[in-house]
């Protein structure tokens, strides 16, 4: 049986530079989890604002702290995890079916995130009690 995907950090490629470091990824690369079909970023977050509180049904996401620092909390209906995102060489695997919330989020930071699918309104759950029934028995 495929073991199931669960959240976690993955190290992305970075070359050093005297004049400054650069990471990059693509599709090809051994440990991606899946195709980047989109990217999106959140920058100029006001302090102690909070950001995402949905769930996807079927989008994959990498979430990236491009700039500053930022905490991902997911929850998968039983156990919360909780990620400080302060590194721009790593991403966090965030597979469907995750309660996430973006909150901590450090003055002039930027969260990029790459996606599997285009942005649909249908690939999201907005409610909490509705995500929680699709994780009913
Ligand atoms: P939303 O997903 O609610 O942001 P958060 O990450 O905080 O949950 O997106 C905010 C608005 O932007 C919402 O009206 C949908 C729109 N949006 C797009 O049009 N395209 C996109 O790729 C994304 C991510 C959001």
């Amino acid at each position: 049986m495929k073991t199931p995907d669960i959240p976690r950090l993955i190290e992305l490629p970075r070359i050093y530079d005297p004049r400054g470091n650069l990471t990059f990824v693509q599709n090809d690369d051994d440990f991606m989890p899946f195709k980047i079909e989109r990217a999106y970023w959140i920058y100029d977050v006001p302090a102690g604002a909070e950001r995402g509180s949905h769930a996807h049904i079927e989008a994959l996401s990498l979430i990236i702290a491009a700039g500053g620092s930022f905490n991902v909390n997911l929850f998968d209906g039983v156990k919360w995890w909780k990620f400080t995102l302060n590194r721009p060489f790593e991403a966090l695997f965030v597979p469907p079916g995750y309660w996430r919330t973006l909150d901590n989020f450090s003055s002039g930071s930027v969260c990029l995130s790459l996606t599997s699918l285009p942005y649909s309104e249908d690939d999201y759950i907005r409610d909490f009690d509705a995500f929680m029934r699709t994780k009913a028995v």
